[in-house]
């Protein structure tokens, strides 16, 4: 008898966590790069990612990346808040947001005017509304208080943001200008422990010329995580040291 509940229980728990896992599968048309089926086993990241995915420029490895980095973060318990430098339509953000606990804030930083003025890319390319991103944090019933929103140029939020320490640092701002003003103001406060993420490292190259300077002039200490792959789109990060 023991054993027939035994596999009772199995078939309906396996059948429940299919259903729960498959209602959001039609989702992943929406990721723009090919989803692994194991995740069919963390319905609670599915379902997230599916529905900050419409929210985001990236692809599923980035922003498993961000997932799983933060639940690292809350589950070492590090102190800090976290933070995207670019947050376009604040889908990958919002991540973040939705899976930090207490007193922890998440920022999300743009111009909501797209790329500024340079030699690198078009000015005004990439541009998302300030809407978007309060839309989508109603959506997934964040607190509005503790996630907020701040429109600007970087070399203005940036250098002035009520920030004492960051747990994860996310980078996403394309080019050579913005990507040294982040670094320049924000790196610092990067907890020990703390993540940063760098997601143009591979593709953009201002991005990695402003990174290579700024590491190389400071011989700061970390420890590299994640390579740039092509083929899996996956960001550099690192742990700080
Ligand atoms: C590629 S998009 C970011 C994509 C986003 N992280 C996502 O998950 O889809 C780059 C963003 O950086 C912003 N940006 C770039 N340089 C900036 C600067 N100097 N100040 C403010 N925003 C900037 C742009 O407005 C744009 O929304």
């Amino acid at each position: 008898m023991a054993r027939k509940n035994k596999w009772i229980v199995f078939i309906y728990y396996h059948t429940k966590l299919f259903i729960v896992s498959f209602l959001p599968f039609k989702i992943f048309k929406i990721f723009k790069t090919r989803v692994p089926l194991k995740i069919l086993f963390n319905p609670h990241k599915t379902r997230l990612l599916g529905q900050v995915a419409p929210y985001s420029l990236c692809g599923y490895p980035r922003l498993s990346n961000v997932y799983d980095l933060a639940r690292k973060i809350e589950k070492e318990r590090i102190e800090g808040d976290f933070v995207e430098c670019g947050t376009w339509k604040g889908g990958t953000t919002a991540i973040m947001g939705a899976l930090a606990r207490g007193e922890r804030k998440t920022w999300y930083f743009d111009s909501f005017e797209g790329l500024p003025e340079s030699k690198e890319a078009e000015k005004g390319k990439f541009i998302a509304s300030e809407n978007d991103v309060r839309e989508l944090i109603h959506k997934l019933n964040l607190l509005k208080d503790k996630n907020i929103i701040v429109k600007g140029w970087f070399k203005d939020t940036l250098p002035k943001a009520p920030i004492d320490k960051i747990a994860i640092l996310r980078m996403d701002a394309d080019i050579y200008q913005s990507t040294k003003e982040i670094l320049e103001s924000l790196y610092h406060k990067v907890v020990v422990g703390g993540y940063v993420i760098i997601d143009d490292y591979g593709g953009w190259e201002g991005c990695r010329r402003a990174v290579d300077e700024f590491f190389g002039s400071s011989k700061l200490d970390f420890q590299l995580i994640g390579t740039y792959d092509p083929r899996k789109g996956a960001p550099v990060y690192f742990k700080k040291m």
